[in-house]
């Protein structure tokens, strides 16, 4: 969201991870709207921070110490008062130890308890001592976070906006921090979600995107809905396009995949995680599919919507992970044909079944295997887009990137870029696609 220059107190905050935290973040800014803070872009100008942190790879955990670092510098010798805020993932998972590590910090809060954010700020600018002590709040707490948030700000809405519809994991893969920080699956029941679309839909949204750790599990047992019902349901909202991210393959009924035929609103693009292609490594992981089941799915998908787009996660250098075994998975790039995908290498986290596995990998072999990983990624994504060049394409128009270039998607994610001399934010414009590489299209309007 853009800053706001009408109010007293500046708030920045800077989201890493996943579109969840992107999410939460746009909610505690919306939530501190009300005290008179608006967003600033630099920490200088804030007086609030929130660093709302993700824990999911070391690197991730790691990136929070070296910008509380970056953050201790730039105030040091300012004189100013700046309230530091660590919320999210790593907040959760490491509570009280961040602040011996890092005691700039004054207050920590979660994924579940940042509703609590304008209480423990005033409670935390309150106290009169002389020596401020850090709040940590990190306890689930039993009432309903979503509840308790105020309504969607109106302003400054993008075209393309989030909307959570469930949270928590607990599906316990053995690599995986999530069902630790984000706590035990939650749906958000229909009406409350129906509100939600309601309050985007009146600022101006024109596509949601639906998130959830594994989004395709919710389910709402008072309405006998479950997660293809939800997307029908929205469907019939005045909304141009529905996406959702991200799905466990696990979670895939026959519904929720004839829905792709069905439900003209929901894209021809899934985010469907394999993670690997070798079943000995799935099954060490505590997936519960193998690779062909997976396989199955896709080709289901296929068959009722042929263009279907289809994107994965994989970690390379899992525990145990043969040559064999990572072959495996380079396998599984072509035979999906996919139009996107994020690739890792294995990060042992603390307190997950597979940090104490014997058989952990080589640095340098998980580094090699990620890079051979990647080139047959990109080379994928190539392919896919190659095949739109001198074909046209439906564009939901984002933003003006320069005066004159816009920006927008296409029904499978890419990202599109084209002149025009009419602002056409916010429409579907046809596009003629003339450049493709793997991460963008351009082309040309047709009037
Ligand atoms: N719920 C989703 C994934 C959420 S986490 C699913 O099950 O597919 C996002 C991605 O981070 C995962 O898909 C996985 O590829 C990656 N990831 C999670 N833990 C990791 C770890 N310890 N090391 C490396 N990558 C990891
Ligand atoms: Fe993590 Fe597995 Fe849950 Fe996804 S399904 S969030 S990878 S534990
Ligand atoms: Fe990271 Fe938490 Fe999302 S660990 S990936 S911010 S759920």
């Amino acid at each position: 969201m853009n800053s706001n220059k009408n109010t007293h107190k500046g708030l920045y905050i800077k989201n890493f991870g996943c579109q969840m935290n992107v999410y939460d973040g746009d909610r505690m800014q919306e939530m501190m709207s009300p005290y008179d803070y608006g967003s600033v872009n630099s920490v200088e100008d804030a007086d609030l921070v929130i660093l709302n942190t993700c824990h999911i790879r070391e690197k991730a955990t790691e990136k929070i110490y070296s910008e509380l670092g970056r953050i201790k510098k730039s105030l040091a010798g300012k004189g100013r008062k700046t309230t530091i805020a660590v919320a999210g993932c790593v907040a959760q998972a490491e509570g009280k130890e961040l602040v011996k590590r890092a005691p700039i910090i004054d207050l920590v809060f979660g994924p579940l308890t940042y509703h609590h954010l304008p209480e423990i700020l005033k409670s935390f600018e309150n106290d009169k001592s002389k020596k401020k002590k850090a709040i940590i709040d990190i306890e689930p707490p039993d009432n309903d976070k979503f509840e308790k948030l105020p309504k969607r700000l109106k302003a400054n809405r993008n075209v393309s906006s989030f909307l959570s519809v469930q949270e928590g994991c607990d599906k316990f893969c053995t690599f995986c921090v999530v069902p630790y920080t984000r706590g035990v699956e939650t749906s958000r029941p229909y009406s409350e979600i129906k509100n939600e679309a309601l309050e985007l839909i009146d600022s101006g949204v024109k596509e949601i995107i639906l998130l959830g750790q594994n989004v395709n599990a919710w389910t709402n047992s008072y309405d006998k809905m479950d997660f293809a019902d939800l997307i029908y349901e929205l469907s019939l909202l005045d909304i141009k396009r529905i996406r959702f991210t991200t799905s466990h393959p696990n979670d895939m009924n026959e519904k929720l995949i004839t829905s792709y035929k069905d439900i003209k609103k929901l894209q021809p693009y899934l985010h469907l995680p394999i993670q690997s292609g070798s079943n000995e490594v799935l099954k060490n992981m505590n997936r519960n599919y193998s690779s062909s089941e997976y396989i199955d799915i896709i080709n289901e998908l296929k068959s009722v919507r042929p263009d279907i787009a289809i994107s994965g996660d994989f970690i390379v250098g899992f525990p145990g992970e043969t040559e064999e075994d990572f072959l495996k998975t380079q396998e599984i790039i072509s035979k999906i044909g996919y139009a996107h995908a994020y690739s890792f290498k294995y990060s042992p986290r603390p307190g997950t079944p597979a940090g104490q596995m014997e058989d952990q990998i080589e640095e340098k072999i998980k580094s090699e295997r990620l890079s051979r990983l990647q080139d047959e990624i990109k080379k994928s994504m190539y392919n896919f887009n190659k095949k739109f060049l001198n074909k046209n394409l439906p564009i939901l128009v984002e933003k003006e990137t320069s005066t004159n270039y816009f920006s927008g998607r296409s029904p499978y994610l890419q990202s599109v870029h084209f002149q025009s001399d009419n602002s056409c934010i916010g429409n579907i414009v046809e596009i003629k696609i003339t450049k493709v590489n793997e991460n963008s299209l351009s082309g040309e309007i047709l009037h």
